[in-house]
């Protein structure tokens, strides 16, 4: 595809890696194109960073047609730059999509754009271990026109943001609530889509867990309030007795690539990973009993993040003596050892620039 490049004139400092939070820096370019029915994606470009301009009407600003992706640039120790499993990214921006009515991607097309930008913006993907370069692809329904209907006009972006380390103390257990009052999607609705109003729908349930004193919240289902989806905005996997479960692709659940990697990297460790259906009920018997040896949340922020404490209404458990558990541990050094270049990837995950 014909990718035009206007360079900025005015190049931005990288900041210190130490310094480097989550999303708060950006790199010195950004990447648009428009679209519009009938007429397919048009005018790709690289341009400055900088504000963009939409019309008052514009359908995202009413209607919350958006979806975005995230994934990262890792620099290996030998110097390169890889992404990670990033048709995954491609082919579930197409599904969020399709489910939101917007425009698809061409994949070949949206692994070039990856690939162009990331190249362009080589000197910003930091070098500890830990750190990458985020990368956030969106795309948005863009007519000038207040009537409800599939868009025929829309915007697809690419900005990237030089990221520290997750954890800057190593990875340690957090405080997790079980939420019962809000749900963050239905099944039905849009759970397996990764589309911004999802995100503005669970923040609530975030903050009051966060004025607690937790971390994140354990979301239900949203039509009997009974199973186990996610926590927060990471998928999530226990191991009870031995057996290690994740709850099933219901629909309203994402489809994370962390969750998929982990449930292939584990089955090449010997356990057996069950994706069913799991009650709170089942979980908090096993957390009575002692028989829940490890929870932990997964996804591309975080890789793998240990849960060390799970509260149901008032009353509160510690799981594994609070510490990281065995197989958490474990995952989390063969995947961010696949990330980052230092472990062989067998699996042919990596995506070299
Ligand atoms: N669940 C939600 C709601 C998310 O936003 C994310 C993050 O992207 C995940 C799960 C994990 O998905 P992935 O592993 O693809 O990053
Ligand atoms: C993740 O990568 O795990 C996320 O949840 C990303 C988040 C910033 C939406």
């Amino acid at each position: 595809m014909k990718i035009t490049i206007t360079k900025t004139t005015t190049p931005n400092v990288m900041p210190p890696e130490e310094k480097l939070g989550f999303g708060k820096v950006f790199t010195d370019h950004m990447f648009i194109m428009d679209y519009e029915e009938g007429k397919g994606w048009y005018d790709a470009r690289i341009v400055p960073f900088g504000n963009i301009s939409l019309h008052p009407a514009s359908t995202v600003l009413h209607y919350g047609a958006e979806i975005f992706e995230g994934l990262k640039a890792y620099r290996r120790s030998d110097g390169g730059v890889q992404l990670f499993r990033p048709m995954e990214n491609i082919r579930r921006m197409n599904n969020s999509a399709e489910r939101m009515s917007l425009p698809l991607l061409d994949e070949k097309d949206a692994l070039e754009i990856l690939e162009t930008f990331v190249r362009l913006e080589e000197r910003f993907v930091p070098k500890s271990f830990g750190t990458s370069l985020y990368l956030r692809p969106f795309m948005f329904g863009n007519d000038e026109a207040l009537g409800v209907h599939a868009v025929k006009r829309a915007t697809f972006m690419l900005i990237a943001s030089p990221s520290g380390s997750y954890y800057a103390e190593g990875i340690n257990p957090v405080k997790i609530m079980i939420e019962s009052e809000d749900v963050r999607t239905v099944r039905g609705g849009t759970g397996y889509a990764k589309c911004g109003g999802n995100y503005a729908a669970s923040t609530r349930a975030g903050e009051r867990a966060a004025k607690k004193g937790y971390s994140q919240v354990l979301w239900l289902d949203g039509v009997e309030r009974k199973y186990i989806e996610e926590v927060g905005a990471m998928n999530v996997m226990f191991k009870i007795d031995g057996e290690i479960i994740t709850p099933m692709l219901t629909g309203s659940i994402l489809p994370g690539i962390t969750r998929k990697s982990c449930i292939e990297v584990l089955k090449t460790m010997g356990y057996t990973v069950t994706e069913r259906l799991l009650s709170v009920d089942e979980l908090v018997q096993a957390m009575e009993a002692g028989k829940l040896e490890e929870a932990w949340g997964c996804g591309t922020a975080a890789v793998v993040s240990p849960i060390g404490k799970l509260a149901y209404g008032d009353k509160e458990y510690e799981i594994g003596g609070g510490k990281i558990g065995e197989v958490t541990q474990k995952l989390y050094d063969i995947l961010t050892g696949i990330q980052w270049g230092k472990v062989e990837d067998t699996f042919g995950w990596v995506h070299k620039l």
